[in-house]
C-alpha cells in the first residue's frame, strides 16, 4: 500500500520504517529540514537500536522516502498516518500540532483515502478531529474521508521490535461509516501476528493511556512495596519474584528504584490528573502513584545524605544519566533532579553515561553538573557512587578495582542493578532499595535539614514520611 506517515519523530519514524518491511511504499512527511536533512545523507536523527538498520534496508529497497512537501506525498496515499508530537515538553499536552497537520495534510488527501493518527490524544481532544477533519474536506469541496486512530505502544530501546511484534495492534473508529477505513488498516497490518483490536476510538485511546497508566502504578506499587520491604526486614526483589508466579500478577515493571521518568509515562500521569481535575473528577490513585514517584528521587538524595552523613562537600559519582538504559533520551529523567538536588545540599557532583549526547545535554541542564567521558574519571576520588541508570557496563564493572580507585565506600543503587554480596565483598557499604543488606548499619536522622527538591514541596513531606518508614534501614 501507498502510506505516507506525518511527523519522523521516535514514533513516525520507527513507524515508516517499520511499514516498508510489511512491502508498504512509504513516504515520510516531515517539517524539520535538519532532520529531513540528516536523514537524506543516511543519519538517524535519534538514537533507537535497531533503527539504523531497518532504515538502511528500507532506502535501500526504495520503499521509503523523505520530503517536507504535502504535494508530493499526500494525494498519492492510501493510507496517511499523522504520528506528530502532543506532548509539550513540560507536562502538559499540546494539540496545536495535530490542528496544524491535520490543516495541512486532510485537504490535499485523495477521495479514497483513509485518516488515521497514530499520535496519543488527550481523552477530551478525540471527538474534536472528526468535526475538524470534515469540515477541512468541506472546505475545499472534497468528500470526507474515514478518520481512525491507531495508538502505538512501542517502547524507547526495544520501539523497532515492539513495532514489528507488537502483542496487539488497536484500531480506533472516528468515523468510518461503511468500514473503508477498518479494511485499510487490516491490510496495512496483514503481515502482523498479533490480535487486531477494533474500538470506538474513544476505548482505543483509553486503552493507549491505561496501558501507560497502569505500568506506572505498577512501578509505584513496587516502590512502596520496597519501602515496606524495609520496614519489615524483607527484600524486595525476592517478594517480586515469589508475587511474580501468580499469573494474575506477573514479574514485569515492579523493578523498585528512583521511580519512572521519560516522556510517556510521568506526563501522561501528570496530565491525566490534571484534565481529570479541570473535569472535576477526582484521581486520588494517580495522585498516589505520582507522589510515590516522585518522593522515590527525594528518598535517593535523602539515602546519599544520610549514608555520607551529609553531602555538604563531597564528591558524589552520578553513573547514568538517561531515564533508562537503552535511550539517549533524558526528559523527565530522574538523574536530573537527583543531580539538582545533591548540587543544592552542597555536593560535589560528577557524572558519566555511555551516551555522548546525553552527557552534552545533561551538563547544559543542570548547572553545576560535571560531566566526564568514562566511568573511572567519574569514580576518581568519589566519597560515593551513585547508580541512577542501570546500564549493563555498570554491572560489569570490576568493582573490586573501582572500590581502590574511590576515596570513599558508600555505593546507592537507585536501579537495584547490582548485586548487594558482590558490593559488600569488594568492600563497599551498598544500599539499593528495598532490599536486605546484612551488614547495613542505621543511621540517625537528628540534626539533619529537611531535603527539599526541585521538584516541588509535597515531596519533602513524602520524603519524610519515606524516610521515617526506611530510618532503621540501609
Ligand atoms: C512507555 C511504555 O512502556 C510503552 O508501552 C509506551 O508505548 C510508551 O511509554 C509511550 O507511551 O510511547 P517508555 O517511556 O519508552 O515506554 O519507557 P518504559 O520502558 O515504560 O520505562 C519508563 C520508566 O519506568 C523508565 O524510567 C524505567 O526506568 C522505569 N521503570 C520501568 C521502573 O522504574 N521500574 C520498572 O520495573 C520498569
Amino acid at each position: 500500500m501507498r502510506i505516507t506517515v506525518v511527523g519522523l519523530g521516535y514514533v513516525g519514524l520507527v513507524s515508516a520504517a517499520g511499514l516498508t518491511t510489511w512491502n508498504h511504499d512509504v513516504v515520510g512527511l516531515e517539517v524539520d529540514r535538519t532532520r529531513l536533512d540528516a536523514l537524506a545523507r543516511g543519519e538517524t536523527p535519534l538514537f533507537e537500536p535497531g533503527l539504523d538498520g531497518l532504515l538502511e534496508e528500507a532506502t535501500r529497497t526504495g520503499r521509503l522516502r523523505y520530503t517536507d512537501s504535502v504535494e508530493s506525498s499526500v494525494p498519492q496515499a492510501q493510507v496517511v498516518i499523522i504520528a506528530v508530537g502532543t506532548h509539550d515538553g513540560s507536562g502538559g499536552w499540546q494539540t496545536e500540532t495535530i490542528r496544524a497537520a491535520l490543516q495541512a495534510i486532510v485537504p490535499a488527501m485523495a477521495p479514497d483515502a483513509v485518516l488515521t493518527i497514530r499520535s496519543t490524544l488527550p481523552p477530551e481532544f478525540v471527538p474534536e478531529i472528526v468535526g475538524l477533519a470534515h469540515r477541512l474536506r468541506e472546505e475545499v469541496g472534497a468528500e470526507r474521508v474515514p478518520v481512525l486512530t491507531n495508538p502505538e505502544f512501542t517502547r524507547e530501546s526495544t520501539a523497532v521490535a515492539d513495532f514489528l511484534q507488537p502483542d496487539r495492534v488497536v484500531i480506533g473508529i472516528l468515523d468510518d461509516p461503511v468500514g473503508r477505513g477498518v479494511r485499510a488498516l487490516k491490510r496495512v497490518y496483514r503481515l502482523v501476528d498479533a490480535p487486531i483490536l477494533v474500538l470506538p476510538a474513544a476505548d482505543a485511546g483509553m486503552a493507549k493511556l491505561g496501558a501507560n497508566l497502569f505500568l506506572a502504578t505498577k512501578i509505584s506499587f513496587a516502590n512502596e512495596l520496597a519501602t515496606l520491604c524495609e520496614a519489615f526486614g524483607a527484600d524486595v526483589d525476592a517478594v517480586v519474584h515469589a508475587m511474580s508466579f501468580d499469573p494474575r500478577i506477573g514479574g514485569s515493571f515492579l523493578r523498585a528504584g528512583i521511580g519512572f521518568g521519560g516522556s510517556c509515562l510521568p506526563n501522561q500521569v501528570a496530565m491525566t490528573i490534571r484534565s481529570s481535575r479541570e473535569a472535576g473528577l477526582p484521581t486520588p490513585l494517580l495522585g498516589a502513584v505520582d507522589g510515590v514517584n516522585r518522593g522515590q528521587r527525594v528518598r535517593f538524595v535523602d539515602r546519599m545524605s544520610r549514608m555520607l552523613d551529609g553531602l555538604a562537600g563531597r564528591r558524589v559519582a552520578l553513573l547514568g544519566l538517561t531515564f533508562k538504559p537503552g535511550t539517549d533520551d533524558l526528559r523527565d529523567a530522574p538523574a536530573l533532579t537527583i543531580a539538582r538536588d545533591l548540587i543544592d545540599l552542597g555536593a560535589d557532583v560528577v557524572a558519566y553515561d555511555p551516551m555522548p549526547n546525553a552527557r552534552v545535554r545533561a551538563a547544559a541542564l543542570v548547572p553545576g553538573l560535571q560531566v566526564v567521558a568514562s566511568v573511572q574519571a567519574a569514580l576518581a576520588d568519589a566519597d560515593a557512587a551513585g547508580l541512577l541508570t542501570e546500564w549493563p557496563e555498570f554491572a560489569a564493572l570490576d568493582w573490586g578495582s573501582v572500590r581502590s580507585l574511590m576515596r570513599g565506600t558508600v555505593v546507592l543503587d537507585g536501579r537495584n542493578a547490582l548485586s548487594p554480596d558482590a558490593m559488600q565483598a569488594a568492600g563497599f557499604d551498598y544500599a539499593g532499595f528495598g532490599r536486605r543488606i546484612p551488614a547495613a548499619e542505621p543511621r540517625s536522622l537528628a540534626g539533619r535539614p529537611a531535603i527539599t527538591s526541585h521538584d516541588g514541596d509535597v515531596l519533602s513531606e513524602i520524603a519524610s514520611a519515606a524516610t521515617g518508614a526506611a530510618a532503621g534501614k540501609s
